[in-house]
């Protein structure tokens, strides 16, 4: 019988301070999340300097607590994954250099772990017959990719935004709509209140890839309707147009997503970042999957925004493919999924 792989996992990407204990990359034996939205929130967005400040401040208790947690000392780990890429680099750094320094002290091997890869490995915890190959849309506050994942770590990005990430035009038309920061939750919340036909807006058209999204158009749309509603003195109902809105991003993703399991021949679908909270596309995807008779797949609730556990679990499949990072491993801003 194989050994145990018990994987401590960290992450700080953007403002979440996170670690897990993670066994065989499916059983989460500890996870905890130290969160900054409350600070960065009254500036209207994450602040990269003090994500990195408290980051710093948070990282070795948090550290302390996932093992305590676990009931495991560091001699019982057989690695330490790390999120290198992609984020904010002064983020990024605090965990990646903790990590190097944990690995120095401790003799474990250092596992580089991509985000977007762990945003779709927190499927691989929730749903233990879950295996590659699959089609999966990963949409967050930085990225939307419809992206085919071949194996564990081999994935092929066939569609992207070719402007806003699908959870910022959330944001920003939250915003608009005088909701605090991150707003994809608010809207999320007033659209199932509201009429998604009351405020017909836009389908935009995107040259290139048929796969590919763009949103910003969408979020100008939001912001052209408040403006023409104020010149003339008119009432908006906002829960009307975060619905109109809601249903809009709905629209897009399912017809792009089901175009692309179409073409590629994919009958697994899978959903993945922070925006697989929205209650609206969780529906709509299940539903579209449903009527095709594909398996469709999304974390809880707890799994979808950033966290450890699921760098824990990609890290599994990262340390089991060889991807061993040496005491020079950098943080990287920005780098694709499949590089
Ligand atoms: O994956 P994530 O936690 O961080 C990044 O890696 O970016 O994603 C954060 C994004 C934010 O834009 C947030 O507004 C959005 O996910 N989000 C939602 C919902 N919950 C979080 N968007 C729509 N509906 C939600 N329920
Ligand atoms: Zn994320």
């Amino acid at each position: 019988m194989e050994q145990d792989v018990k994987i401590l996992a960290i992450e700080s990407s953007c403002d979440e301070t996170a670690a897990a204990v993670v066994v065989n990359g499916r059983e989460v034996r500890s996870s905890i999340i130290s969160s900054q939205v409350e600070e960065h929130r009254k500036y209207g967005g994450v602040v990269p300097e003090i994500a990195s400040r408290r980051h710093c401040e948070n990282i070795c208790w948090v550290v302390e607590g996932a093992m305590k947690e676990a009931g495991m000392d560091f001699s019982d780990l057989d690695a330490i994954a790390v999120t290198y890429a992609p984020g904010l680099i002064g983020a990024l750094l605090v965990g990646v250099n903790y990590a190097k320094g944990l690995s120095l002290a401790t003799a474990k091997p250092l596992i580089p772990t991509h985000h977007l890869r762990s945003h779709i490995a927190a499927n691989y915890i929730a749903h233990p017959e879950l295996e590659p190959p699959f089609l999966c849309i990963v949409a967050s506050g930085g990225h939307s990719h419809i992206i085919e994942v071949l194996d564990y770590t081999t994935f092929r990005v066939i569609g992207r935004t070719r402007d806003d990430a699908a959870g910022e035009a959330f944001d920003k038309a939250a915003r608009a709509m005088g909701f605090p920061y991150p707003g994809g939750i608010f809207i999320d919340q007033a659209a199932q209140r509201g009429n998604p036909h009351a405020y017909p807006l836009p389908h935009p058209r995107v040259d290139g890839s048929p796969f590919d999204f763009s949103f910003s158009g969408l979020k100008t749309a939001v912001l052209n309707t408040l403006n023409h509603a104020a010149q003339k003195g008119e009432e908006i109902n906002r829960d009307d147009l975060c619905a109109s809105f809601q249903q809009t991003v709905c629209d897009l993703i399912a017809s792009k997503l089901m175009m692309a399991a179409e073409e590629t021949g994919h009958k697994k679908i899978v959903f993945a970042g922070g925006v697989s909270a929205n209650s609206g596309l969780r529906a709509r995807l299940t539903d579209e999957c449903k009527k095709r008779g594909y398996s469709f797949y999304v974390p809880p609730l707890s799994l979808c925004g950033d966290n450890a556990a699921m760098v824990g679990a990609q890290g599994y499949y990262e340390y089991k493919a060889g991807n061993i990072a040496g005491l020079d491993l950098n943080a990287v801003a920005s780098m694709g999924i499949d590089q």
